[in-house]
């Protein structure tokens, strides 16, 4: 557990005479530290570890933390699968960091996940066993160099129109990684394009690869903002705690209204015969996500799920030996440290 982590947040007095002077504290009852949650979150403030907050609060950021650190080491598998196949020596220079950089974000989410009173290791446990989710986009295969340029463009671009209202999100430790992770996330989204760019402007089989990657992610990428919210389970409370600041279909719309004309400068096509500019709503109207494939991938019958999860676990097991190295170093160094404070 978090040291702390139920702690009520405590004014800063400025000495002894001002704390004599102060009035007295109210007594921390249930119902005065939900007062104080309540108006932290009324005046849009953040909610820090130290501070109280609600037992509903604290599930919903660790749920959700969780889901979208397991997504980004599960988003490793699909581009990791093309670095060794890379078309030149610069594009697989970049994919290399791109994919270390998604593993940089699941540790700082897993980080972020740990000031909740949790345990990394067991949120792997849960990832392994099945009991908490990760992005369904990851569980679509990767078949061509294309498909790089389509995830960069349309997954990443996706996951920053989802993740930039994050950089807001009423618990700190969560709004803070957000701005870090989605720094990287525009070098992503920008990468993909530059790689679709080259293709549509290439041969006609280059045209062709990119058309296709494209017809294969659009639909999928646009599931990635969760059901429409009025079949959403959580977002009205999550919104209301100020944890999501816009609903899935808010954000879905703004990602195909930023898409269509990147797509026009890509000379390539959404694959959706319903896509048009609506006058009155100002916005593009867009053809029917068919919701029973996002219910069937996140069940667990996705093209890719299964290879997902096993690559997951046999990692995980190839990887016991750093873990039980670096524990092994940080015993050391602590016990050094320790001796060195007693000489
Ligand atoms: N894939 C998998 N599960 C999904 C999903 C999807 N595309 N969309 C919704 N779900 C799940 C929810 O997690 C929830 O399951 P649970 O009750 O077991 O936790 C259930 O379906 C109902 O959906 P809700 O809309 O009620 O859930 P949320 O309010 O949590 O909204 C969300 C879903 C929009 C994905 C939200 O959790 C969110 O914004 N998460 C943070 C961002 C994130 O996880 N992104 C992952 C994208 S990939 C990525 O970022 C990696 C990058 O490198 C590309």
């Amino acid at each position: 557990m978090h040291r702390g982590v139920d702690a009520p947040r405590t004014p800063a007095v400025g000495g002894s005479a001002a704390a004599e002077q102060a009035p007295a504290k109210p007594p921390d009852t249930g119902a005065h530290l939900q007062q104080r949650f309540d108006a932290l979150i009324a005046d849009d403030e953040r909610i820090e570890p130290r501070d109280w907050m609600p037992t509903g609060y604290r599930k919903t950021l660790i749920r959700q933390i969780a889901q979208h650190a397991h997504s980004e080491i599960i988003g490793m598998q699909p581009e990791g699968n093309w670095i060794t196949r890379a078309p030149s020596l610069r594009r697989k220079a970049i994919l290399i960091a791109k994919v270390q950089d998604e593993a940089g974000h699941g540790l700082y989410l897993y980080s972020a996940a740990e000031t909740l009173g949790v345990d990394r290791e067991d949120l792997l446990d849960l990832l392994h066993e099945g009991k908490q989710k990760y992005s369904s986009i990851f569980n679509y295969p990767t078949l061509s160099w294309a498909d790089m340029g389509a995830i960069g463009w349309l997954v990443d671009g996706a996951a920053i129109m989802n993740q930039v209202p994050l950089c807001r999100c009423s618990y700190g430790p969560y709004g803070r990684a957000m701005v870090r992770v989605c720094k990287e996330e525009s070098f992503h989204q920008r990468q993909g394009f530059d790689i679709l760019h080259t293709l549509s402007h290439g041969t006609p089989a280059q045209q062709a690869m990119a058309q296709d990657a494209v017809d294969r992610f659009w639909w999928p990428s646009l599931m990635m903002f969760g059901p429409p919210d009025e079949r959403s389970a959580h977002t009205a409370q999550s919104t209301a705690w100020g944890i999501k600041r816009l609903g899935n279909d808010e954000l879905r719309q703004r990602f195909v209204d930023i898409c269509v004309p990147q797509a026009r400068a890509l000379d390539i096509t959404l694959p959706d015969p319903d896509l048009r500019w609506n006058e009155n709503r100002g916005h593009y109207d867009f053809g029917a996500v068919d919701w029973a494939e996002l219910t069937r991938v996140i069940k667990g019958d996705g093209p890719c799920n299964e290879q997902r999860i096993q690559r997951r676990r046999s990692a995980h097991e190839e990887g016991a030996w750093v873990r039980e190295a670096a524990d092994a170093y940080a015993r050391k160094h602590h016990n050094s440290s320790a001796a060195e404070a007693l000489a």
